[in-house]
């Protein structure tokens, strides 16, 4: 258990011993207990007292003052009021050498399991097929994995499906490049990078002329009609897109359950549009079929209506173009509808750009007027900029794959490594240089709020002193040193039946092991990943000040002390690979 949870426990215990008429505290009250932002009012604080005292009829300070009184003998924290009756709680030391003991005992690092454990879909990745897998999917595809690990880990079922963007428009440009520009022996080799080239080549061709345009729109409408030579290439240019993409997925050792694409949904969408236009929800606008708003909510909360210099207009969702093809749109809602059926969730997560919140808004008051019960959240999120401020580019200007971030990091990586640690074998640089490099990148997504746009800076991203991956695998090895020099020394570790504490940096080091079970969960409930790479590198730092103050296995340690620290070491060892884990970051054995 949590310590904010035992000490909401103890509270609840005092609260029903003062209070005579238990009927007075509202149903499902949850008596609010917080870390206190400065410790030196100590651990965690409430403002029950004040949140209750009006109800009950009681003078704030005195109703505290009863629940201090009552808590008195409590062997878990000792309780002072503060203000008009707040109440502040200072954990005793007793509790923290218990709270020692039990987290390290605990495999699961002090983290309860979710009490209502929920169905997610978790709709993060994206890319799509034959087009630039480029770098603004570098962050649905990390910040969608923590989450679902995280969520994961919690205890909640999570679906991993990466809904790439495998039918559109664009195939008509695909499959007369493919026809006439291919380099087959290229695509065996790199098949991500030969079909960008031909994206690329054909993009150039259209612009230049319109009549290679032209021929683009015929192989498109010979696919849509089911032409079995452009089916061909259509399905060889997902299947070999695919496996580039797994490639880089394995690289970042992320997976998904389904990669039910666009195309999944093609046979769906003819009936759907006629199922939205019988229920009213959509109608024939200019020869395309549209959804209008449904005119309940104020033109400024609206999704269905833009404002045009001071003048509301409508702005509809396109389930189906003039020309009778379907689009993004209404593949989305045939995809709300997909997992409604079959997979029962209780929530669906979108990580996506937040440049697509319009579309969601409006695909989220679709589902709601069909009456999909599922809560559907975008967890959006801002875009990556340049030193200049400007969507991050190339130096020759295009936008950076994603393929080749990752490469540049691992090649930054293994220049550090070279001038730092010459004298490891090839083998473990090009081993380090690979975790730390891709650890990099993930941290470099996962520390930042999610929402705002950042800056990307390789010094930034790779510097071994400050906010960043290198800086907690570091610390992780550094822990874990101690124990391999343990054993250089023949000696070995046993956990202790109890621990000492005298130094404040051993109880300040168990209080943050500590929050690892309270923030956790927390992380979840605005989907902030940031949350945890903010902890960790507070607790990597509590280590480090613990580390300096409290030598281990110095000559003169006794072994009751030393095994006590090794017990914190051992604990934070765990926690910092757990948390790191969450965030889909190794750990390499040295550095
Ligand atoms: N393929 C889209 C893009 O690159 C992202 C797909 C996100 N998921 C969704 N269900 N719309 O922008």
């Amino acid at each position: 258990m949590t310590l904010q949870k035992a000490l909401q426990e103890e509270l609840q215990k005092a609260l029903a011993s003062i209070i005579e008429d238990p009927s007075l505290i509202p149903d499902g009250f949850i008596i609010p207990v917080n870390t206190t932002k400065d410790l030196q009012f100590g651990d965690y604080q409430s403002n029950v007292a004040m949140m209750l005292g009006k109800r009950l009829k009681k003078n704030p300070r005195e109703f505290a003052q009863q629940l201090v009184d009552a808590l008195e003998d409590s062997p878990l924290a000792s309780a002072e009021i503060a203000g008009p009756g707040f109440l502040n709680f200072r954990i005793t030391e007793a509790a923290w050498r218990q709270q020692a003991l039990n987290l390290a005992a605990d495999s699961r690092c002090g983290v309860p399991l979710e009490e209502n454990p929920k169905t997610i879909v978790v709709d993060f990745s994206g890319p799509n097929v034959a087009k630039p897998m480029h770098i603004g999917h570098i962050r649905s595809t990390i910040i969608g994995d923590s989450l679902s690990k995280i969520a994961g880990f919690l205890g909640h079922q999570v679906i991993r499906d990466n809904h790439i963007g495998d039918w559109g428009t664009q195939f008509g440009m695909i499959v007369y490049g493919w026809k006439h520009f291919l380099n087959t022996e290229d695509l065996e080799k790199d098949p991500l990078k030969e079909l960008l080239r031909v994206y690329k080549k054909i993009n150039d061709a259209c612009k230049d002329d319109a009549s290679i345009k032209e021929l683009c729109k015929d192989e498109l409408v010979k696919l849509q009609a089911g032409d079995a030579e452009n089916l061909a290439i259509w399905e060889r240019c997902v299947e070999v897109s695919k496996e580039g993409l797994q490639r880089i997925y394995d690289r970042l050792d992320i997976n998904f359950d389904y990669w039910l694409g666009e195309s999944a949904y093609n046979d769906e969408l003819k009936p759907l549009v006629e199922q939205l236009c019988e229920a009213g929800i959509a109608r024939e606008s200019d020869g395309a079929v549209c959804v209008f708003s449904g005119e309940t909510e104020k033109p400024k909360n609206d999704p269905f209506k833009i404002n045009r210099d001071g003048e509301w207009l409508d702005f509809p969702f396109m389930v189906q173009k003039s020309d009778g093809g379907y689009g993004y749109a209404t593949t989305d809602i045939a995809t709300v509808l997909y997992r409604q059926k079959h997979f029962k969730p209780d929530e669906v997560w979108y990580v996506v750009d937040a440049r697509q919140s319009d579309h969601f808004r409006q695909l989220f008051d679709v589902a709601n007027r069909l009456e999909v019960s599922t809560e559907l959240k975008h967890i959006a999120f801002g875009t990556i900029l340049g030193d200049d401020r400007k969507p991050f580019k190339t130096r020759s200007g295009e936008t950076p794959q994603l393929a080749d971030v990752l490469q540049e990091s691992v090649d930054r990586s293994a220049a550090v490594i070279e001038e730092k640690n010459p004298d490891l074998t090839a083998e473990e640089k090009e081993e380090i240089a690979e975790i730390v490099g891709i650890g990099a990148v993930k941290f470099a997504e996962l520390s930042q709020n999610r929402a705002s746009d950042y800056i990307f800076s390789w010094d930034k991203l790779l510097a071994l002193q400050g906010d960043t991956a290198p800086y907690l695998q570091y610390s992780a090895v550094r822990v874990k040193s101690i124990f391999r020099k343990l054993a250089e020394k023949g000696g070995a570790y046993t956990a202790p039946e109890s621990v000492i504490l005298a130094a404040k940096e051993e109880i300040h080091l168990v209080r943050l092991l500590s929050q690892f079970g309270e923030n956790l969960p927390n992380v979840l409930t605005d989907c902030r990943p940031n949350l945890l790479s903010t902890y960790l590198l507070e607790l990597a730092r509590a280590f480090h000040s613990f580390f300096e103050a409290c030598p281990v296995l110095k000559d003169g340690i006794e072994a009751p002390v030393r095994d006590s620290r090794l017990l914190l070491c051992d604990t934070t060892a765990k926690t910092l690979e757990k948390g790191l884990s969450l965030l889909g970051i190794q750990i390499p054995n040295k550095m």
